[in-house]
């Protein structure tokens, strides 16, 4: 059997070596997969994993939003595997690498929200449908809309998610249909390296403003736990249901995964604090003139209600009589105003925003992940390569020396 391998162009393979080879990435050789959302944090990732795991797989197609195929390989290429996250995959395949992803990977223009998920030419369609053998969905807006509210969501996101399962759920037919949900994802724990996140999301948002001196409180609970999980993690498990449930796949069953760290190794609210405080203690962040920023203990307003008092007393109502002194000086201070209008907007945004997060005292019930995690153990899977246990994480140690430091190297 002819296969690549990363020391050599190709090379032939005996039964042994086959046999060797990790269960998981036997499972993915020559399978064709549709992926959907890979310019966006997670789906990036997980074609990653894939690619390093098994570049014999046959085809990765994904789905960019684009004006046609020659944009969305543009895409691929400018958002995708030029990224800081495919360095060990450039590395390992050295002048190979731009070969393995253009005979590998097939950037796709369309649209998930359109019939046919947007693809204009039907011949490619007819082929794509014609062998695709998994499709993965990672494509998703993070809008969090206050419209839902009316309905007793929380926030469109949830509401959507929710309505989004439901349908799948009604029109799958006969096919297995596998429900990831992880909670907040944050940077790599292992692979490919640690530290790789993209962008400023979820909690990330609260640890920079507090890091740059931009937030000096919150609000939360000090017990309420911080259900946060490392990307590759999520990945992994990814990875190793889609195997599991392939297996399987003349049972059309629905399997729902949390991918959580609340049941077996939960991180409070106050430790996260405290990871927090010493980091930026001994890392100050410099600002662009050069002033170190002192961190001081960020106050924890554990009733919202004291939260948006403080708020309205400290700043909002100081902040209307100053707008009416700008009025009076002919909007002299328009600029000062402005500024600080949008800061303090910013503030109760992100309070609201988070609120239903930072209250949150429920666990998410993974015992379906564990299971996932047995039946893996039982087929030999290698566990290292892929762990989704999230006891194995050592939260102060991954907060101050992999995810912060990450977050700030990667920060766009
Ligand atoms: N990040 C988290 O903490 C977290 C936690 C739990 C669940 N999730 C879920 O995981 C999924 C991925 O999250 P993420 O953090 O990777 O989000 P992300 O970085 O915002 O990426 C979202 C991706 O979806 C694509 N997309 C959005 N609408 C699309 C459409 N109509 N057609 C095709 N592609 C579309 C985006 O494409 P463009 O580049 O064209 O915009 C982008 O590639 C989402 O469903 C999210 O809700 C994320």
């Amino acid at each position: 059997m002819k296969v690549r391998s990363r020391e050599n162009d190709e090379i032939f393979i005996s039964q042994n070596q086959d046999m060797e080879m990790d269960h998981v990435a036997r499972f993915l050789r020559g399978k064709t997969v549709l992926i959907t959302g890979a310019t966006g944090f997670l789906a990036k990732v997980f074609v990653e994993k894939i690619l390093r795991l098994q570049p014999n797989v046959k085809k990765l197609y994904l789905l960019l939003r684009a004006s046609d195929d020659k944009s969305a390989t543009q895409r691929l290429h400018d958002e995708i595997t030029s990224t800081e996250l495919f360095r060990v995959l450039r590395d390992n395949w050295s002048w190979r690498f731009d070969n393995l992803i253009s005979s590998k990977v097939i950037a796709v223009a369309g649209d998930i929200s359109f019939e046919n998920l947007g693809i204009a030419d039907s011949k490619l369609r007819e082929k794509m449908w014609s062998e695709i053998e998994i499709l993965v969905n990672v494509a998703g807006t993070t809008d969090f809309n206050e419209r839902a509210k009316l309905n007793g969501w929380p926030n469109t996101y949830v509401f959507t998610k929710a309505m989004g399962e439901m349908l799948l759920g009604k029109f799958k037919g006969d096919l297995p249909l596998v429900i990831i949900r992880p909670t907040m994802i944050t940077s790599t724990f292992k692979q490919p390296f640690p530290g790789w996140i993209e962008g400023v999301r979820t909690v990330d948002r609260i640890v920079v403003n507090y890091g740059k001196g931009k937030l000096s409180f919150f609000l939360g609970d000090f017990n309420s736990t911080l259900d946060v999980i490392p990307v590759d993690m999520v990945v992994n498990a990814m990875v190793v249901a889609m195997e599991v449930h392939y297996a399987d796949r003349q049972c059309s069953r629905e399997t729902i995964y949390h991918i959580s760290s609340s049941s077996r190794n939960p991180m409070k609210v106050s430790d996260f604090r405290k990871f927090m405080r010493c980091y930026f203690t001994e890392n100050p962040w410099v600002d662009t003139n050069g002033n170190v920023v002192k961190v001081g203990e960020a106050t924890l307003f554990t009733a919202p209600g004291r939260f948006f008092l403080y708020m309205h007393l400290k700043y909002v109502l100081p902040l209307k009589v100053f707008c009416l002194i700008n009025i009076l000086c002919c909007q002299r201070f328009k600029k000062t105003y402005t500024n600080l209008d949008r800061k303090i907007k910013y503030i109760l945004r992100l309070a609201e925003f988070y609120r239903p997060y930072t209250f949150f005292t429920g666990i998410f019930d993974d015992r379906n992940l564990e299971k996932l995690q047995r039946v893996a153990e039982d087929r030999g899977i290698d566990v290292t390569e892929f762990n989704f246990d999230s006891k194995s994480i050592d939260w102060e140690d991954y907060i101050m020396n992999i995810h912060i430091p990450g977050l700030f190297q990667h920060e766009k």
